[in-house]
């Protein structure tokens, strides 16, 4: 709920401390910011951009993940969070977060807590409908209008990245979880439907993003083989990126294909003033 996480959040105008009261959020510079009925906030400065996944898309995504096929995927992020305060950028409608959470509150009395953000204000109405959740719409590449320091897990799956803002709300001791599709994932749907293929050479780029302020501490390979019945396979192909460029044709058959994603795990580098008064990552 909105209000369970209102103290982690930072004015997108002032980066003012932003509080709740009657409905509405606002800083102490005066500006104001709606909540919206469904339960989300709005904390975009600008209108939403071409990149922010449609109702159609949110609706597919949303009946795809109910099939289970990706819940390995969930399994996986979910045992290496750690909480109290875990944050997914680009978290659509939030399955993986609630993933976490969900773990994290089975192990413990003390309370966790997580948010969501997405630039779609689709997605983020349904991760607000999610326990422990308060979803926030906002741009990735803007700025995330959370507090420094305030995130113990900070995670991105098939999302855009900015590590330096995840790094400036990454706890010290926190950690950043990123899950990109590998080469072959969902190759079979890729071929039979002339699909977007993943980019060669994307790891290789998400290491040197990262580089600066975070060190590599691993990562975790997961392939399996889902079997797609043609209603899993339109939704598969309405809630991605393809959805944007083509309408899915021809999907009348069950399709076996492969899932293979990668997780990486990255730790905030501390930074050392040094006696000239620079500051060096260690
Ligand atoms: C492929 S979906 C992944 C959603 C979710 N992480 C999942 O795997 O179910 C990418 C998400 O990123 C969001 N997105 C795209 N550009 C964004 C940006 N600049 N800032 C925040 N979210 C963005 C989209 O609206 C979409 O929900
Ligand atoms: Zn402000």
């Amino acid at each position: 709920m909105l209000a369970d996480i209102v103290d982690l959040l930072r004015c997108p105008q002032c980066s003012g401390v932003l509080t709740l009261e009657g409905g509405t959020v606002g800083c102490l510079s005066g500006h104001r910011f709606d909540m919206a009925r469904q339960g989300q906030l709005n904390l975009l400065r600008g209108p939403a951009g071409a990149n922010a996944d449609t109702a159609a898309m949110v609706a597919d995504r949303v009946a795809f993940l109910r099939t289970g096929h990706y819940a390995p995927i969930a399994e996986l992020v979910a045992t290496a969070a750690h909480g109290p305060v875990v944050v997914e950028a680009g978290a659509g409608t939030a399955y993986y977060l609630d993933a976490i959470l969900s773990r994290l509150a089975s192990g413990t009395t003390s309370p966790v807590r997580g948010i969501a953000t997405d630039i779609s204000v689709y997605a983020c109405r349904r991760a607000a409908k999610l326990p422990r959740i308060g979803a926030v719409v906002a741009d990735t590449w803007a700025g995330l209008p959370i507090r420094d320091g305030v995130a113990d897990t900070v995670l991105s799956v098939f999302a855009p990245r900015n590590f330096a803002e995840f790094a400036r709300i990454c706890a010290p001791d926190g950690r950043v979880l990123v899950v990109t599709p590998l080469p072959e994932h969902l190759a079979e749907v890729r071929r039979t439907h002339r699909l977007m293929t993943v980019e060669e050479g994307k790891h290789h780029r998400l290491l040197a993003d990262a580089q600066e302020w975070f060190v590599h501490d691993g990562h975790a390979d997961l392939r399996y083989a889902i079997d797609l019945q043609p209603a899993d396979l339109r939704h598969l192909i309405g809630m991605g990126p393809n959805a944007f460029h083509t309408r899915a044709a021809g999907t009348d058959e069950p399709l076996r294909t492969t899932i293979t994603v990668r997780l990486d795990v990255f730790r905030r580098r501390h930074r050392r003033t040094m006696r000239d008064g620079t500051q060096r990552a260690v």
